[in-house]
């Protein structure tokens, strides 16, 4: 990715990069041929393209935006042992992801919450209250259309930058 998207993602999220839980999406699969963790940072770079191409540069929504797709998946994180199956997960993984934003950012945020409560539609029926949630619908489809056809912005240097960012690297 670019680094001026890579510089925003941190700029905004490093607190959520840094807990023990966003290092370990590295090592979760998710989809066929990725992680929780690259799908995260492919989300949270769409999201900033579109901010940055739409003229979205206030700090608010940026920094909104770049929390709720850091956080929209988080909840899938351990889905063997709280899930029983692919639909129980795509149902309840949304409120367990809002769950652990709150939890690791120790803020609240009702635009975040509604986001990241209602990334999944129109698969669920539910729509996003806000701008920042319909960017996170966008951005998750946009990251997860490139992950199918093998051409993510997310590269093994951005990933191991993002490992160290969260300063467990050296001790794996
Ligand atoms: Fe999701
Ligand atoms: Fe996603």
């Amino acid at each position: 990715m670019k680094d001026i998207v890579r510089d925003m993602i941190i700029r905004y999220g490093i607190d959520i990069i840094q807990t023990d839980e966003f290092y370990s999406s590295f090592s979760q699969k998710h989809h066929i041929r990725t992680t929780v963790g690259e799908h995260t940072l492919g989300v949270a770079a769409e999201g900033v393209k579109f901010c940055l191409r739409h003229g979205i540069h206030d700090g608010k929504t940026l920094r909104n935006v770049v929390r709720s797709c850091l956080s929209h998946d988080l909840g899938i994180l351990g889905r063997q042992d709280k899930f029983k199956n692919n639909y129980e997960c795509l149902k309840k993984h949304p409120k367990h992801s809002s769950e652990k934003y709150r939890q690791l950012s120790g803020e609240d945020n009702d635009r975040v919450n509604d986001a990241i409560l209602y990334h999944m539609f129109p698969l669920r029926l539910h729509a996003p209250k806000y701008k920042e949630g319909w960017i996170l619908v966008l951005a998750d489809k946009k990251a997860s259309i490139k992950e199918h056809i093998g051409k993510t912005d997310v590269t093994q240097e951005d990933i191991k930058i993002f490992k160290e960012l969260s300063g467990k690297e050296d001790q794996q």
